[in-house]
């Protein structure tokens, strides 16, 4: 079975979120299952400084693009996953990161270096290069387009799945497109990838992949409903024989206490007394008051309106007064950023924030925090609230998409029968209430020892996502 990967970030190469996360893991364990699986992915500078690249074609024309491009194929660092690379200077060549600039403006001319993306792809999917796949697996709207242009100039032999991680980033851009990606007119309409008046990468994906998958069950129903759909409910109903939620996984290999390498102490089930050297740690770096008996919250967290933190910012007084210290690490909206700053400023002995982007730091606090916080308004999958359960870090965590699917709530019942992993509200306003819950159970040693082994006894590895992924492409 062969299989092209279709993605705009993947980890180490370069990464802003979960997709980064995924594009790496799930191609490999789909490897290891013995599916040739190879990525496609821009040549932004980091990708390109990273891998070691040969040519495999070169000046290949593309309209609207008045350039050649050249597909060049490289090996994933310490992996076995082929990687191959669009290099086009003009489109990905330059600073700032893969949506957008330094200055966290969306690039201008993304419907072009993401439509050459699709461009490429399809070039893939019609056989017309070296590689053939049988399946062009993409991956949210930057790579929407696929479908469309393989429907429009079809291959008998490929098929096209359309993984969603995230409804609310559509790629919208101007009707103009049409005609640019050479499109036919009526797929300019509400059966095809219309959108008010706009190209919708996203729904051009939607409409025309043989299959929709995205990254939770849970988040494949809450996108049938108006409230999560983003408008696009409707199509997703309609498709809905067509649409599978399969969770993901993490890579253990990269997340895993006993191993990580960003972490000075390494802990497993059997030394959980280890894990506080790294709230130590945690402690001494952001000069937090140093007590066994205080609990550490920490959030990871793209600040923006999905992840929920501005219902965090007015109660951090509360949650300080509760007893509880805070570390965060995140960044996105500047007047969250401006408000936790001046927060940290007031609290420094209870609350530290870092603003910025750091590996390194995400692996400490998932580590070094007792308890990690997601009050996500919708979630497609999350990975933290997993790596967390894997740390025996007690997740508190909005009942949405694949928050739902993965922490089971300390509730007396599933405290009796130890299946439970962590704390579980259902609307904003009981977002205090549930972290007082989880501060009263932190006092109470066994449970909460009993919360952090059914954790970190989970299963969470991307072995049975990637057979589910896999009996797909074989019904496909
Ligand atoms: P999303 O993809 O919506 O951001 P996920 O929970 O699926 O949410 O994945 C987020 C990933 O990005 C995790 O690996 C998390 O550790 C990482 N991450 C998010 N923000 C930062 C940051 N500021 N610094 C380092 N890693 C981050
Ligand atoms: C998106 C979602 C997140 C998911 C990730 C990987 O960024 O917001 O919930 O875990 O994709 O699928």
């Amino acid at each position: 079975m062969r299989v092209l990967f279709v993605t705009s970030e993947a980890y180490p190469l370069v990464k802003t979120g979960g997709l980064g996360d995924v594009s790496y893991a799930l191609p490999n364990a789909l490897r290891q299952l013995g599916i040739d699986v190879r990525l496609l992915i821009p040549g932004y500078p980091e990708v390109l400084k990273q891998l070691s690249l040969i040519e495999v074609h070169e000046n290949i024309r593309l309209y609207p693009l008045d350039e050649p491009i050249h597909l060049l194929a490289g090996i994933m660092p310490g992996e076995i996953t082929p990687v191959y690379v669009i290099k086009c200077p003009s489109l990905y060549e330059r600073d700032g990161g893969p949506y957008q600039d330094t200055e966290g403006k969306d690039w201008v001319d993304n419907a072009l270096r993401f439509g050459i993306l699709s461009k490429v792809a399809a070039l893939f999917g019609h056989h017309q290069l070296l590689f053939k796949p049988q399946i062009v697996h993409c991956n949210d709207w930057q790579t929407g387009l696929v479908p469309a242009l393989l429907t429009f100039h079809p291959n008998p032999n490929t098929r096209t799945v359309m993984s969603v991680h995230n409804m609310a980033y559509q790629g919208l851009f101007g009707s103009e497109l049409i005609d640019e990606f050479g499109l036919p007119p009526e797929s300019f309409s509400l059966s095809g990838l219309e959108y008010y008046g706009k190209v919708s990468f996203l729904k051009a994906g939607l409409s025309y992949s043989d299959w929709i998958t995205t990254v939770s069950p849970n988040y494949a129903k809450d996108i049938q409903t108006p409230a999560y759909g983003c408008g696009l409910e409707g199509l997703l109903t309609q498709r809905q024989t067509h649409l599978t939620g399969i969770l993901n996984g993490i890579d253990t290999k990269v997340w895993n206490p006993e191993t990580d390498q960003h972490l000075s102490r390494h802990y497993t089930i059997k030394s959980l007394a280890a894990k506080a050297r790294n709230t130590q740690a945690l402690r001494s770096q952001f000069k937090l008051a140093s007590s066994k008996q205080i609990p550490l919250i920490g959030i990871i967290a793209r600040l923006i309106d999905q992840k929920g933190i501005d219902l965090v910012v007015p109660i951090i007084p509360d949650i300080i007064k509760a007893g509880a210290q805070l570390v965060i690490l995140g960044s996105g909206d500047k007047n969250l950023e401006l408000s936790l700053l001046q927060l940290a400023k007031h609290y420094p002995k209870q609350l530290s924030v870092t603003l910025g982007y750091d590996e390194k730091l995400a692996h400490q606090i998932e580590a070094g925090a007792n308890m990690f916080l997601m009050p996500s308004r919708f979630e497609p999958c999350g990975l933290n609230q997993m790596y967390s359960m894997y740390y025996g870090t007690i997740p508190i965590v909005r009942r949405t998409g694949g928050l739902a699917d993965t922490v089971v709530d300390a509730s007396s019942e599933h405290i009796q029968n130890k299946t439970a992993t962590g704390f579980v509200f259902e609307n904003s306003d009981e977002l205090f209430s549930c972290i007082q819950r989880a501060l009263q159970i932190f006092r109470h040693k066994k449970i909460w020892q009993q919360l952090q082994i059914t954790g970190m006894s989970r299963d969470f590895s991307w072995q049975k996502s990637a057979r589910q992924y896999i009996s797909l492409y074989h019904q496909l």
